[in-house]
């Protein structure tokens, strides 16, 4: 069986990493199988996937096109957002076109039996090649009804994909009602736990590490992190404490991400900045974890599953989870994670407190974590799960 995957950046984020795990995972669980790639940019995940054993081919999108989304309209004004968004469309639509016109030849020089494809571009770009006879599978890894233009663009083409795998159970909620049309399965992302591992030793740092692991999209709620952060340095001064942000700005579309500065900004203005480490982007994230005392996730809007979480809890960390969306499915709160209002400083900075105080409970959270990662979120379900998924097409 031949399958071609689809990702519209070569950059490795949340979706990326769930891919490489999917492509190690299938490739152990049927070895005859011959998986392909096509990227819409360059980046680390091009050489990750073929260390693999992946065949990678870069099909450039137009820049025009990666900088496209409507992310960064939320909050404005709708139809306004809607129109300048169709303006753009329009002026690049000839790009677009001979972009297709490339991205057909490839396909059909690969003639895959299935077409896998990871991210919302490359799901309306499958679609728009119009290649019949070959099944579709769109792996569907956000709230897409939160972005209502791409909603409906992908309402609209959901008769050409044959079937939707959500990676949770909210966003399996969310997809079926915005795409009607599309069956949707739900499959929980997976990590490699050979490879996400409690570290020898659980022994507490000095000084006290608390970490945020997530891209700098704004969403993430780096902000409020950030506030909770100078709230503890407040009222407990001389605590040796230090707050890492772990990630960096990967995407391209305008407007939606923090940048560096402006965080670095906020921590002079709350007046923490020499409590604050901004570590970029990580190779050996697992070493990262391993160092943080408490690794924290702060999405202030519904998390569609946030993987980070899984990977440090995976790592024996005790995680405090943004309790929202797909995030609340993955824990019990006080058991195996902690859960917190999304958005709410005070509420963050409590948790941290209250676990920064009691070394046993971190420890108990610790092991459990670990233990609901290796019933639960192991790479070993997901070869066999989503072949079964190909095979029903
Ligand atoms: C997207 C989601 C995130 C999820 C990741 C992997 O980035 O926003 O919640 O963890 O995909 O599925």
């Amino acid at each position: 069986m031949k399958i071609v995957f689809v990702n519209p950046v070569g950059a490795i984020g949340g979706a990326e990493r769930v891919l490489l795990t999917i492509l190690a995972a299938l490739l152990t669980a049927q070895p005859n199988i011959q998986l392909h790639l096509i990227v819409g940019t360059d980046g680390p995940l091009i050489e990750q996937a073929e260390k693999l054993g992946v065949q990678v081919k870069v099909l450039k999108l137009p820049e025009e096109l990666n900088q496209l989304g409507d992310s960064a309209f939320k909050g404005n004004n709708k139809a306004i957002a809607g129109l300048i968004l169709l303006l753009r469309i329009v002026k690049i639509l000839p790009s677009i076109g001979k972009y297709l016109q490339e991205f057909k030849r490839s396909l059909r020089e690969l003639k895959p039996d299935l077409i896998h494809s990871n991210g919302i571009k490359t799901h309306l770009l499958v679609a728009l090649a119009g290649i019949k006879g070959i099944p579709v599978v769109w792996h569907i890894h956000d709230f897409y009804g939160s972005r209502p233009l791409m909603a409906l663009a992908l309402k609209w083409m959901s008769d050409r994909a044959t079937i939707g795998i959500a990676i949770s159970q909210a966003v399996a909620q969310d997809a079926r009602t915005t795409l009607p049309r599309l069956p949707v399965e739900v499959i929980y992302n997976a990590v490699d736990i050979n490879y996400f591992s409690p570290a020898l030793s659980t022994l507490p740092s000095s000084p006290f590490r608390v970490g945020l692991v997530a891209t700098f999209a704004r969403w993430k709620g780096h902000d409020i992190f950030l506030e909770a952060a100078a709230r503890i340095v407040r009222s407990h001064p001389d605590l040796n404490i230090r707050f890492c942000i772990v990630g960096g700005a990967i995407y391209q579309t305008r407007g939606s991400q923090f940048s560096e500065q402006e965080l670095r900004n906020k921590a002079s203005h709350l007046g923490i900045a020499e409590k604050v480490d901004f570590l970029g982007f990580q190779q050996d994230i697992v070493a990262i974890y391993r160092s943080l005392d408490i690794v924290v996730h702060a999405s202030t809007q519904p998390e569609p599953f946030g993987l980070a979480i899984v990977e440090a809890m995976a790592c024996g960390r005790p995680v405090i989870v943004s309790q929202a969306g797909g995030a609340a499915e993955l824990f019990t709160h006080n058991y195996d994670a902690v859960g917190v209002p999304p958005g709410e400083p005070i509420a963050l900075a409590t948790a941290i407190l209250d676990l920064l105080n009691n070394f046993e409970k971190r420890q108990i959270i610790s092991e459990k974590a670990r233990y609901t990662v290796t019933e639960r979120f192991s790479h070993e379900r997901l070869g066999q799960q989503i072949f079964a998924v190909y095979k029903g097409t």
